[in-house]
């Protein structure tokens, strides 16, 4: 390190406590004070850079910085800072909003398409999921907030109110799946199913019904993940069958479990969710905080089932990972039940200072700008095989007991026994070790827990992807020694 590198790590190692850290790691483990970020790159004070493999916690989607976001905030800039949302708008949160409501999944939407649809002014492109459009949109309605776990905080708030609002007010509980992760709040964290994250703060929490995840790593032998997620769904069934009368919402992150270690499922397990919430009169809440925005391979993994959830949570790379923002997309059947005179106390008093900030917004128009003008998706799909050829080989690992993918998003899990998958204890933190070999071989890899994976930014390139490979291949040889 430079001097002026570690005199940064020395001052922020003096003041600063970060996130999801145990701070005395640090006294073995550097502190990487960063100084400037480009496309898929991060570059030290130090003069050395770091491919950011993991896309800054899955939030910078298109690479960072890119020119028409960082356009549109430095024009937005000299326009408005900040105004607070109740009483006053603004243009960026009203087109945002339009846009949304504009691209949501409307289930009629063949997934597969390449872009976003065209503005209505456009000439349609090749590719654009025009089909989408002809079909009215479901989700009508969008509640800004300001990060992922208050757009969590804002859906069940509004899922349970809404049944209140009804008369409802039996209804408390939520369900959740086993292995799914919705954020640190309270609320967020209480439909939370990450030990690492909720065990302490158990005594604090909602207590929501878990429903066994449909997963296909933890599928029975022989068993396919279709096959998979019908039995869960069956097992799903039982559960609403005893607690639909006191439930609001069934919430899950479509397609990747993520934080609980990039646990895939079948989409034919959201067709069938949706179905049941359906029957049992119970809400569904997408969380696409991390999955949304072309990750799974479409523009929302919801497509991939065919649906429209009551609650769509947005964030991470709606702004291409500029700025926090979120948002919480849901339907008129929803906005209608709050909507009534003041003195009915229906309304949703819900506000967080920043909501629908006009420089997040603007931020988030660009990158769904470029989503729509440029064949990100299409690109995506190309790079996504690209992957899979180079990930190929680590299926053979004695150690690797699964190599999995669903768009851009891929995982090696690691295990003590290939053929038990008997894991290795969490204590041994093997993917502490591929994370340090990661940084000292110029990648920013941060496995979770056994799973080491990657959810790089779209720009990436095929030989930036042969390097990410290659260094997590030689990060698992040295943390099996
Ligand atoms: C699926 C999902 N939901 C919610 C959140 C919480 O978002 P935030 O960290 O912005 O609070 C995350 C964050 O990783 C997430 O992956």
């Amino acid at each position: 390190m430079t001097l002026y590198a570690s005199e940064l790590a020395a001052r922020d190692l003096a003041v600063v406590w970060h996130p999801c850290t145990q701070m005395h790691d640090h006294e073995t483990l550097p502190m990487l004070p960063i100084a400037r970020a480009e496309g898929a790159w991060l570059y030290g004070h130090d003069g050395r850079r770091w491919l950011d493999a993991v896309s800054s916690w899955w939030t910078c989607l298109l690479g960072h910085r890119h020119p028409r976001v960082v356009a549109a905030l430095k024009d937005q800039l000299d326009r408005i800072d900040h105004v607070m949302l109740a009483g006053f708008t603004h243009e960026p949160a009203i087109q945002l909003a339009e846009e949304l409501v504009r691209i949501a999944p409307r289930g009629g939407r063949k997934a597969g398409a390449s872009r976003l649809p065209p503005l209505p002014h456009e000439p349609s492109s090749v590719g654009a999921a025009s089909a989408a459009i002809d079909v009215p949109p479901t989700l009508t309605r969008v509640f800004y907030a300001d990060n992922g776990s208050s757009a969590i905080e804002v859906a069940l708030k509004l899922s349970f109110h809404y049944w209140r609002n009804l008369g409802r007010g039996e209804r408390t509980r939520f369900i959740a799946l086993t292995g799914g992760y919705h954020g640190e709040t309270l609320g967020a964290l209480s439909v939370t199913d990450v030990a690492l994250y909720r065990h302490t703060y158990a005594p604090l929490l909602l207590e929501p019904i878990f429903a066994p995840s449909p997963d296909a790593y933890e599928a029975a032998p022989g068993e396919s993940a279709a096959a998979c997620a019908q039995r869960r769904l069956g097992e799903l069934r039982a559960i609403l069958e005893c607690h639909a009368h006191e439930s609001c919402a069934v919430i899950v992150e479509p397609l990747v479990q993520c934080a609980g270690g990039m646990r895939m499922h079948d989409a034919s397990y959201l067709t069938g969710l949706r179905a049941l919430c359906d029957e049992f009169d119970l809400h569904l809440i997408a969380d696409e905080i991390a999955v949304g925005f072309g990750r799974t391979g479409t523009l929302f993994a919801c497509e991939q089932g065919g649906i429209v959830p009551d609650f769509l949570c947005l964030s991470k790379g709606l702004t291409g990972g500029t700025l926090p923002l979120s948002a919480v997309l849901t339907t008129t059947r929803v906005y209608d039940a709050f909507y009534a005179e003041y003195s009915a106390g229906k309304a949703f008093l819900h506000s967080h200072s920043y909501t629908g900030n006009p420089i997040a917004c603007r931020a988030a128009l660009a990158t769904l700008a470029v989503l729509r003008d440029e064949p990100v998706l299409e690109r995506n799909r190309a790079l996504a095989a690209h992957l899979d050829t180079r990930l190929a080989p680590l299926v053979d690992h004695p150690h690797v007991a699964d190599v999995r993918r669903t768009g851009m998003i891929a995982a090696i899990e690691l295990a003590k026994d290939k053929r038990t998958r008997e894991p290795f204890p969490a204590a041994e933190r093997r993917g502490l070790r591929v994370y340090r070999h990661g940084l000292a071989n110029g990648m920013l890899l941060r496995p979770l827990g056994n799973v080491v994976y990657f959810m790089p930014p779209y720009c990436i390139t095929p030989e930036e992807i042969d390097r990410m490979v290659e260094v997590a291949a030689e990060g698992i040889d040295v943390a099996l020694r």
